[in-house]
């Protein structure tokens, strides 16, 4: 099925504008008929934050904001979906075009600016998948004119904890004005503070719901100082490192690198592993991370595992890839271990930590 859709749907969907495109993506996941993937091999499964994972590779959020095909997603074979940006009113974002695809470069930049059903639609959906397994996270947003957007984070925690398997916090999304200021240590305390307070609160109905931080590759290193002591302190059970870029590397070469919005795909992949490593090393174990931004191959994931991801997530690859990469990043995590004589990926998460924060800085 991946091989077919590869030879035959990949090569359509580059026809078309990307956002048609990916309406189209979605809606043939909803439609085809999906047999129940194989197994995952015992060595790929992963453990953390409490959730086991039958391999450790995740689709990032923004593919499917409006939880419209999870249980598609996870017959392909994904170890986690993370579903969202959900926002708690609908909201059209910005004006197309809005999604730009850079053949020469491999990336893709976006400026939706959290398009959304909002949580009413997406709460009915995952309400009526819950039960069904699979790991599916919710990636939760602040609407653009919120009044409080504190507020609108700690409503989406309450109501979406009964459903999803996972809960991540997203205020790195480069597209809603001011949004990337809640990572300033004293709005973060505070967000992080009541997000996790209403956690607990609704833990007593809904069970433990893991609390996850994702952040901006774009941080200095003194505010990431701040956000992991902070997300430390507070508790948070994991981070993902991270969302796009609104930096522009030096190499980029597609006419549409001009366009506003987050960048990533390829060239994403050295900044945002650098600040993966960065966070490693800064969490010295108390939780674990998923790691994201630019892998595009087996070798690209296992760099990201040894940089300290304990689970990695991909968009862009799949862009420019199609869903062999899924299958190729495996059988390259198989190789990794068969030749290192390993029985579980635990062993590299963070091997290469050190060397990679010591490395000049990516330009
Ligand atoms: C079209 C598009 C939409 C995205 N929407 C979201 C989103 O709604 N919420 C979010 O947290 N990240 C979003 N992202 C960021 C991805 O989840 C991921 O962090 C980033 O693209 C880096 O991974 P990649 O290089 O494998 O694409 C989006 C990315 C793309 C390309």
């Amino acid at each position: 099925m991946i091989g077919l859709y590869d030879r035959l749907a990949r090569p359509l969907l580059h026809a078309f504008d990307p956002e048609d495109a990916h309406r189209l993506a979605i809606r043939m996941l909803k439609f085809a008929p999906l047999p129940r993937p194989a197994s995952d091999d015992k060595r790929l499964a992963t453990r953390a934050f409490g959730l086991n994972f039958s391999n450790p590779i995740g689709l990032a959020a923004g593919f499917d904001k409006h939880a419209e095909v999870p249980d598609a997603l996870l017959r392909l074979g994904f170890g986690l979906v993370e579903v969202g940006t959900v926002t708690p009113l609908p909201q059209a974002g910005n004006t197309r075009p809005r999604l730009f695809r850079l053949d020469a470069d491999r990336a893709v930049i976006n400026r939706l600016g959290f398009n959304s059903e909002g949580a009413d639609a997406v709460l009915k959906r995952l309400a009526a998948r819950a039960g069904s397994g699979g790991i599916v996270g919710i990636n939760i947003g602040a609407n653009r004119d919120a009044a409080d957007r504190v507020v609108d984070y700690v409503n989406l925690i309450e109501r979406f904890a009964p459903v999803a398997s996972y809960v991540t916090v997203n205020i790195s999304s480069p597209n809603t004005p001011g949004l990337r200021n809640m990572q300033q240590a004293a709005v973060l305390d505070d967000l992080l503070a009541r997000v996790v307070d209403a956690r607990e609160r609704v833990a007593r109905s809904a069970g433990p719901t893991p609390v996850l931080l994702k952040i901006a590759p774009d941080l200095s290193l003194s505010d990431l100082d701040d956000v992991v002591g902070i997300a430390r302190s507070r508790r948070v059970d994991g981070m993902i490192v991270g969302n796009t870029t609104v930096m522009r590397p030096a190499s980029l070469r597609d006419a549409e690198a001009k366009e506003s919005g987050g960048l990533s795909g390829r060239p994403l992949f050295a900044l945002a592993t650098r600040m993966l490593a960065e966070t490693y090393v800064r969490v010295e174990g108390v939780f674990p991370l998923i790691g994201a931004g630019g892998i595009d191959s087996g070798k690209t994931a296992l760099a990201k595992i040894r940089a300290g991801a304990t689970l990695i997530q991909i968009y862009s690859g799949l862009v420019f890839r199609g869903l062999g990469l899924l299958t190729e990043i495996k059988r390259a995590l198989l190789t990794a271990l068969e030749r290192d004589r390993q029985d579980s990926l635990k062993d590299y998460v963070g091997t290469d930590a050190a060397s990679v924060t010591a490395e000049p800085w990516p330009r």
